[in-house]
């Protein structure tokens, strides 16, 4: 991959493991725990979604709560888990190999940024709280007040640095994100963490990764 100026990561599922949550409290949950985080993360994208064709924005943190209201009664899980399970939410944990992954970049004078649904305050205190301070920037779609894929999302670090579109190396583990990035004009790589099929969305990523240390033979 040649000429690239900047590395520009999706957070959630990509940086940041979205089950770690409910993972922390599956002694009460019980076994269905997993199947409650995939519905939680499946409705909290589908209301991202949703909501940004109604034109109806709601921050990210609203979104994640009203999408846990719903996922707690179909699951059945006693409502007084909530304020457990959102402050969980807020202090996601990296995947393993994260921190030591972007260390290395870092090194190598990348400019590394966040481009994410999340709100700037989730984003910092995700970032803070896991000692993951090599950041350049942390662009949040509340800027545009619309969630991914919608361009103008994608738009917000072109613009900051003035950079072409190709000129950056896009990663996420969403494979719609990646779609998305795709179509927009980025160089976008797939982490491919759980080795699932990618969507038929008009764009096929030339690089995918199975993990984020791979990324460091590619770049
Ligand atoms: C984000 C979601 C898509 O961080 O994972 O933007």
């Amino acid at each position: 991959m040649k000429n690239i100026k900047a590395i520009i990561f999706d957070a959630y599922g990509t940086l940041f493991d979205v089950n770690s949550a409910a993972e922390k409290c599956k002694d009460k949950i019980g076994s269905k725990w997993e199947s409650f985080s995939n519905y939680w993360r499946t409705t909290q994208l589908e209301y991202t979604w949703l909501r940004s064709l109604m034109k109806r924005h709601k921050d990210f943190w609203k979104i994640t709560e009203d999408s846990l209201d719903k996922s707690m009664k179909v699951f059945n899980i006693n409502p007084n888990m909530k304020s457990e399970l959102l402050d969980l939410y807020k202090i996601l944990s990296p995947y393993p190999e994260v921190k030591g992954t972007l260390q290395l970049l870092k090194e190598k004078n990348y400019k590394l940024s966040i481009l994410s649904n999340g709100t700037p305050s989730l984003l910092n205190e995700l970032v803070s709280s896991n000692n993951l301070k090599v950041f350049d920037d942390i662009f949040s779609v509340e800027e545009v007040g619309v969630f991914k894929p919608d361009s103008k999302v994608y738009d917000i670090p072109v613009k900051k640095y003035k950079i072409e579109k190709h000129e950056v190396a896009f990663l996420s583990a969403n494979t719609w994100d990646v779609s998305g990035g795709g179509n927009y004009g980025f160089n976008a790589i797939w982490v491919n963490r759980n080795n699932i099929i990618f969507d038929n969305l008009d764009y096929s990523p030339k690089n995918q990764i199975n993990n984020l240390k791979h990324l460091l033979d590619i770049i």
